[in-house]
């Protein structure tokens, strides 16, 4: 009995060394995002929600830019830290990297380049690998093109090995039964057969793959366990990573079209992994739902509306080519068409932006109208306040600091007016048209601030010597 350890237990190693050569961009492979997100962090989270209490991935290339993606991922219930790969002499060296023997219990081996991979895959590979009582398990997936995978070979359906493409002949290279490049193991059968692989191949390097020939022979129980194909969906190039965006995107939108969510042309709406969205909401096409984006029920996104880190209430109508970040919305309130809310914006309910109406650190009060071309930054507006169109409030000095306009609840703010801030406008004031406010306006009062029209009577002005009537075909003299 070599098991002594709790069955509970359980560790990832996630080999992230590689530079990803074919992929063409000075970022590290595994940090490309697939749907918005970097692909490493989908294997992280997947692995994280199976319940591994620690991960350890295995840097190389870039690892410092690894890190930093990686590291503020760690959790109290999930601890993740990397290892550095020296040189990189193959999969099997880069598990060793991780140290492995000082790992108990159950420990998964991925790679951080796989990002189709979903908890509910690892949940499943974890149920069949503790039934099957084995010590290690290789993670296998039947394909259309095995390309350049590794061939799964078995003899009578039992495993043998794993065969590399560049090592395997024309028979073995027509089994379309690869390896995924997931497995399972023992810890102590992981530290025990690890150091016993050789790089005695076409490539010259340690490859883990040979851990199962090497176990079987030393009649150790090992076995293939069968995922989807998404499993084994390595990110090697760009139309392969455009491929896995297209797929995360599509799961994406079945799962919301299962929760009730409408869509028109769901294949032209791209929606990123964290973001909710409430039943009964209408998205039209071109819709981008990006990061924390929260949106309620029974809203309406017109086409090509993109909103990053948004919250949007319930029953809010946003109209064609809106563009949010990192703002609120109160519930029913009307946004756009052409409404850019910047960050830090709060809409109130039942307010209404109409077209062409940036706003940017404004607090905008619950029933007020800002209907066209107009901008808005370090405001705060009251309740039930209207603001003409052509409103600018200047919010921005010479002295290169931001100053703040707040303008109280019921005020009238006429069309074309600025408000060169820091300005205050009491409650219930009226702001005629064309005005230029640069000092504060008390409650009630009615501020006028622009040159007095005058008109003269019977003015016009000095006539032009009459030209040539047009078309005519007069030639000058000399
Ligand atoms: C590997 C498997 C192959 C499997 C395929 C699945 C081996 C020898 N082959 O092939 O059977 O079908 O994965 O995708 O294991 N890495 C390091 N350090 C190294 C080498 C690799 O960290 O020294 C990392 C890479 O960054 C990558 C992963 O390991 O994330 C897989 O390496 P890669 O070179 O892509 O292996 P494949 O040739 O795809
Ligand atoms: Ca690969």
């Amino acid at each position: 009995m070599k098991n002594q350890s709790t069955p509970t237990e359980l560790s990832a190693i996630i080999l992230a060394a590689g530079k990803g050569t074919r992929m063409k961009s000075p970022l590290p492979k595994v940090l490309h995002p697939v749907a918005g997100v970097p692909a490493i962090k989908k294997v992280i989270d997947a692995v994280k929600w199976a319940g591994a209490s620690e991960i350890r991935i295995v840097v190389g290339y870039g690892e410092a830019l690894v890190r930093k993606v990686v590291e503020p991922l760690s959790v109290p219930s999930t601890a993740i830290t990397c290892y550095p790969q020296t040189n990189q002499w193959g999969t099997a060296d880069a598990v060793k990297s991780a140290d492995p023997a000082t790992l108990k219990g159950e420990v998964l081996i991925l790679c951080g380049d796989t990002p189709l991979i979903e908890v509910s895959d690892i949940e499943k590979i974890l149920r069949e690998f503790r039934a099957s009582k084995a010590d290690l398990a290789v993670v296998s997936a039947v394909v259309k093109k095995p390309g350049n995978l590794g061939r799964i070979v078995r003899h009578h359906g039992d495993l043998r090995a794993i065969v590399e493409a560049a090592d395997a002949s024309a028979d073995t290279l027509k089994i379309t039964e690869i390896n995924t490049g997931v497995y399972i193991a023992k810890a102590e059968t992981l530290a025990e057969y690890l150091p016993k692989i050789q790089n005695h191949n076409a490539k010259g390097e340690f490859y883990l793959t040979d851990i199962i020939s090497i176990c079987l022979e030393a009649g150790e129980k090992v076995t293939a366990i069968r995922a989807r194909a998404s499993v084994g969906f390595g990110v090697n190039t760009q139309a392969e990573l455009a491929q896995a965006t297209r797929l995360l995107f599509a799961r994406k939108r079945t799962a919301l079209m299962d929760e009730g969510v409408l869509m028109i042309d769901p294949k032209t709406i791209y929606i990123e992994e964290e973001v909710e969205v409430g039943p009964g909401t209408v998205l039209y096409p071109s819709v981008y739902l990006r990061g924390r984006t929260k949106i309620g029920a029974y809203c309406v996104l017109e086409p090509g509306c993109y909103l990053a880190h948004a919250k949007v209430s319930d029953g809010v109508h946003v109209k064609a080519y809106s563009y949010f970040e990192n703002c609120s919305i109160g519930a029913k309130a009307q946004i756009g068409p052409f409404a850019r809310l910047r960050p830090e914006t709060e809409i109130g309910a039942e307010a209404h932006i109409g077209n062409f109406v940036e706003m940017k650190k404004a607090k905008f009060g619950a029933r007020s109208k800002a209907g066209h071309l107009t901008y808005i930054g370090d405001a705060t507006v009251g309740e039930d306040v209207n603001i003409g169109c052509g409103t600018i409030t200047c919010n921005y000095a010479v002295d290169r600091k931001k100053y703040r306009t707040v303008i109280g609840d019921r005020v009238f703010v006429g069309s074309d007016t600025q408000f060169v801030a820091p300005v205050e406008i009491g409650a219930d004031a009226v702001i005629a048209s064309g005005s230029t406010i640069t000092e504060n306006v008390p409650a009630k009062a009615l501020a006028v601030a622009r040159g007095r029209q005058v008109n003269k009577e019977n003015w016009q002005p000095s006539k032009p010597e009459a030209a040539a009537p047009s078309g005519s075909n007069v030639k000058e003299v000399e």
